[in-house]
């Protein structure tokens, strides 16, 4: 399906600017948070896990190593940062895992499901990171990108805090296409709404869901703006017919980001790749 235009960031019903987009999406997960799991894995008919380990899986390199200072954005409830953590090495010194969202109540549930001094949950927004230029070796973000009120600012941000030669992943819903992209949009604008609904008492969030997976830029367009931010390497594989898939793409090393946007002889093409 074309999109004739690239919607620059998250607008939940009656939000008009950023500020009030974001001000929406942190009450509506605060709202939400104490059923967001139970919803989650039902409405996703618990592909989540299975999306959460894949993608922890394919940074399984950088998460071998001890020092390697890793975060993942948007963590909610932190079933993502969990799965990051599975990979990482029991040895006494590695680095623990950083957890940042802006939901008091999300960030509530994840320091309860997992008390572990290997992970540090943080209140924090994802596009104003409290971290030093160039200091983080792997930024993840699971189902939460989707939600920021500017998608440029928020590569920006993941760019400003990699470590030159580091890398991102963005795990993100996706509308597929063709006959599965039919019976998806069916079950996810006319079913899961109303599943959502009763199972969180809070309606508004699961019509929001599917309304913000259409906004969402579609990979060739995501990926446009991976490579405007300056990013090399971006490339999406796509989980469960696309239904949700992986971006992930690398600071380059040595460059500034105002030397890199798309017209940089490093830039390699991006790629767009559909695993079952
Ligand atoms: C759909 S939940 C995903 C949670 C978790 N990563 C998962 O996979 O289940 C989206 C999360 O993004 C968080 N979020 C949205 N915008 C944010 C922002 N600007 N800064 C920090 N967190 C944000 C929300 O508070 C929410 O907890």
């Amino acid at each position: 399906m074309i999109q004739p235009i690239i919607a620059s960031g998250a607008r939940p019903a009656g939000s008009e600017d950023e500020q009030d987009a974001s001000v929406a999406v942190q009450r509506m997960f605060n709202e939400i948070a104490a059923t967001y799991d139970r919803a989650n894995h039902l409405l996703s008919l618990g592909l989540d896990r299975l999306w959460w380990r894949r993608s922890a899986r394919f940074f399984a390199a950088i998460l071998a190593r001890p020092e390697a200072q890793i975060v993942d954005l948007c963590c909610g409830t932190g079933d993502m940062t969990g799965a990051l953590l599975n990979l990482r090495p029991d040895v006494p010194g590695a680095t623990p895992l950083v957890g940042v969202d802006f939901s008091a109540q999300m960030l509530s549930r994840a320091r309860q499901k997992f008390a572990t001094p290997k992970i540090i949950f943080i209140e924090g927004d994802a596009l104003r990171l409290p971290f030093p230029d160039g200091s983080i070796d792997l930024v993840t973000a699971a189902f939460g990108f989707r939600n920021l009120s500017n998608y440029a600012d928020g590569l920006a941000e993941i760019y400003r805090v990699l470590r030159p030669g580091s890398q991102f992943g963005i795990l993100e819903c996706n509308q597929p296409s063709g006959l599965v992209g039919v019976l998806y949009l069916i079950y996810f604008k006319r079913i899961l709404p109303i599943f959502g609904g009763l199972i969180s008492g809070k309606p508004a969030a699961y019509r929001y869901l599917p309304e913000s997976v259409e906004r969402f830029p579609r990979p060739p367009q995501m990926l446009s703006l991976i490579q405007a931010a300056g990013f090399t390497g971006a490339a999406w594989t796509g989980y469960t017919f696309g239904a949700s898939g992986l971006y992930h793409a690398t600071r380059p090393e040595y460059t500034s980001r105002r030397d890199t946007p798309l017209c940089s002889r490093d830039a390699r093409p991006s790629s767009v790749n559909v695993r079952l």
